[in-house]
């Protein structure tokens, strides 16, 4: 598998090698037909069965919205195809930080535009790939962790590897340019800039080591050889959303760790290999160069990856705690919320075709300034299903549930939510939760498979409830409002914020809901956080080909979304190739800071290799841009 087609797909086409949908499927056909002569299939793409709750109810939040006028800060934006960053007129931005730059004054030439970083200095600089993120103060100092999910080979490696790692040294490499950077930042002329020699300034990659809380620690799920008391899982990978604490720590988010296993001599397909996509060689044939990544030599290693780890980005000498009773799948972030009676609420999306959305509740109870002792460790995992009357609840998943001892339950959560019969989604990514009102969304990608092949459990995915539309390349935003304004309660009433889609192409759902026009469409919401305004940032990562049923959407971009009113407007568009993934916001709030992941071209040194980066935004008036 280790060719150049495997290194050059995307992880969730990765996943589709593994798991693959029948050949000729007669749906595909139709879309392809339709696909090559737009404009004639309003009558042919059919809908699945849950179309027939479309109408009013699945979509009554965004009734009106035209009738009420949002007062967004700026002039939305139109789309962008070239390779660059544009923001309203008023707004300024400049880099905060690239792949490769120093975090301490030693590694200030450990990049160069031709050979990348080197690999003595790899873990003395910004990662690659940056993802979620989140900032926090310690007096006046501001410091923000980010994630740095997972490396472009091509760009990291010589020419002469063909993308694929020859040595123990490129393994590192590699390993080095993933995981977490905790930098300090402060104001510039122009901006923010990473503080050099900080104190605070660390890395965290797939080497450091952490401990692990929750009943799945000390289990023989997680023991491994060097590890015999299963009690001290090594490195963090594919560093995927963020999340924080009340209690002001950072959560990473472990999403796609089940591409970094590989097996150098046949395994066999265990049920909880084949639920996560785990078999195979590994995309980055580490397990070539080190045995821990070998599934014949250390069979539980991938146990103890697919975690929110929690860092405390203030003490550089602390260690990351893996929380087991979060469960383990392809965390996208964690959202966590308070719920009345003061227990502290996780919500959490597994980010594949026909997964589900989580949500984890602590038995003790949170107060500012108070110990936080168990609140990670000691709760429940339930897992969502939502029906069709716009109804939904959380299913708990117990042993006496699932028929699963309590650390099958976790590190095999997706097998025990299939038990309890929880809803299949459309590729769970961010959830958000609003400040201002008791509500969460969610941001449901995308979906070739809905309506067309069961999810790598077996589970039907029909289009019904949330996901109601079949081959779903455009995604949507659900949210739910839980009993009693409560996030404890185990129920709650759900609609669709937005159905994304293209009202140039299509005149039916595909053309998307009444609150997307030509000029704010966009396909595959991902990252998503709400500003202390109440405001939706929504961000893509999507098709930015701009053809075919993309066409008019351009690159991918950041929008601002009012939750009152329905009305989406566009705020930034990144470079061509780009995802934009990660935001926070300086402690004045005069500053947003914005991940532009897989940038092409040779953005943004106009030269060179293209270099995944961190944003600074403003406003040239000084105001609050958040
Ligand atoms: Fe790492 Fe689901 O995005
Ligand atoms: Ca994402
Ligand atoms: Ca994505």
């Amino acid at each position: 598998m280790n060719d150049k087609n495997t290194i050059d797909l995307s992880w969730d086409d990765f996943d589709e090698l593994r798991d693959p949908r029948p050949d000729n499927n007669a749906f595909d056909a139709v879309v392809d037909r339709a696909m090559s002569r737009r404009g004639f299939l309003g009558g042919v793409l059919a809908f699945g069965s849950g179309a027939a709750v479309m109408g009013a109810g699945v979509l009554g939040s965004v009734k009106g919205a035209q009738a009420q006028t949002s007062q967004f800060a700026f002039a939305p934006i139109g789309i962008s195809t070239d390779y660059d960053i544009h923001v309203p007129d008023g707004y300024e931005w400049n880099v905060l930080a690239r792949w490769g730059d120093p975090l301490f004054s030693d590694a200030k030439s450990a990049y160069s535009p031709v050979g990348g970083v080197d690999v003595s200095m790899s873990d003395r600089v910004f990662g690659e790939n940056t993802d979620g993120m989140e900032l926090f103060t310690d007096g006046d100092k501001e410091i923000i962790a980010v994630n740095s999910e997972y490396v472009n080979p091509k760009i990291n490696l010589p020419e002469a590897s063909a993308g694929m790692p020859q040595s123990a040294d490129e393994v590192t490499l590699l390993k080095n340019m993933q995981g977490v950077t905790v930098m300090e930042v402060a104001k510039t002329a122009k901006g923010y800039g990473v503080v050099l020699d900080s104190p605070y300034n660390r890395r965290i990659t797939h080497e450091t080591v952490m401990t692990m809380d929750g009943p799945v620690a000390g289990s023989d799920l997680v023991k491994t050889n060097a590890d015999p008391e299963g009690l001290s899982p090594k490195g963090t990978m594919n560093n995927c959303g963020s999340g924080r604490t009340l209690w002001g720590t950072y959560l990473t988010c472990e999403e796609n760790f089940n591409g970094y296993f590989g097996a150098t001599s046949p395994v066999e397909g265990t049920e909880g290999n084949i639920r996560y996509g785990i078999g195979g060689e590994g995309r980055y044939a580490y397990e070539k160069f080190d045995p821990r990544f070998d599934l014949a030599a250390e069979p539980n290693e991938p146990h103890r990856h697919g975690w929110v780890t929690e860092i405390d980005p203030l003490d550089p000498a602390s260690t990351p705690v893996k929380h087991s009773a979060l469960g383990r799948f392809k965390h996208e972030n964690a959202e966590m919320v308070q719920a009345n009676d003061g227990r502290v609420v996780v919500y959490m999306g597994d980010d594949e075709r026909g997964e589900f959305i989580y949500k984890y509740v602590s038995n003790g109870t949170y107060v500012e300034g108070g110990s936080t002792d168990g609140l990670l460790s000691d709760g429940q995992l339930y897992v969502a299903k939502f029906n069709d009357d716009l109804t939904g609840e959380w299913l708990p998943l117990t042993p006496e549930a699932t028929g699963m001892t309590i650390e099958e339950i976790l590190v095999f959560a997706r097998i025990a939510g299939s038990k309890v019969g929880a809803t299949t989604m459309d590729r769970p990514e961010w959830i958000a939760a609003n400040p201002l009102k008791c509500e969460a969304y969610c941001a449901l990608t995308n979906n070739k498979n809905r309506g067309v092949k069961p999810n790598a459990g077996g589970d039907d995915t029909p289009a019904t409830g949330p996901n109601p539309r079949e081959t779903n390349n455009y995604g949507q935003i659900v949210r739910w409002m839980p009993t009693g304004e409560d996030h404890g309660a185990q129920t709650f009433t759900w609609d669709l914020y937005v159905m994304a889609g293209n009202p140039d192409v299509y005149d039916n759902a595909y053309g998307g809901s009444e609150n997307i026009t030509a000029g704010n469409m966009f396909n595959s919401p991902d990252g998503m956080a709400f500003s202390s305004d109440g405001m939706l940032w929504i961000q893509t990562d999507g098709d930015d080909s701009n053809e075919g049923e993309f066409e008019g959407q351009g690159n991918n971009q950041m929008l601002v979304g009012d939750p009152v009113t329905g009305e989406i407007a566009r705020f930034l568009t990144a470079p061509h190739g780009a995802e934009v993934t990660g935001l926070c916001w300086s402690a004045d709030k005069k500053t947003a800071f914005v991940g532009i992941q897989h940038p092409g071209g040779s953005w943004p040194d106009g030269a060179g290799k293209p270099r995944s980066s961190v944003i600074s935004v403003w406003r040239k008036d000084g105001a609050m841009i958040g």
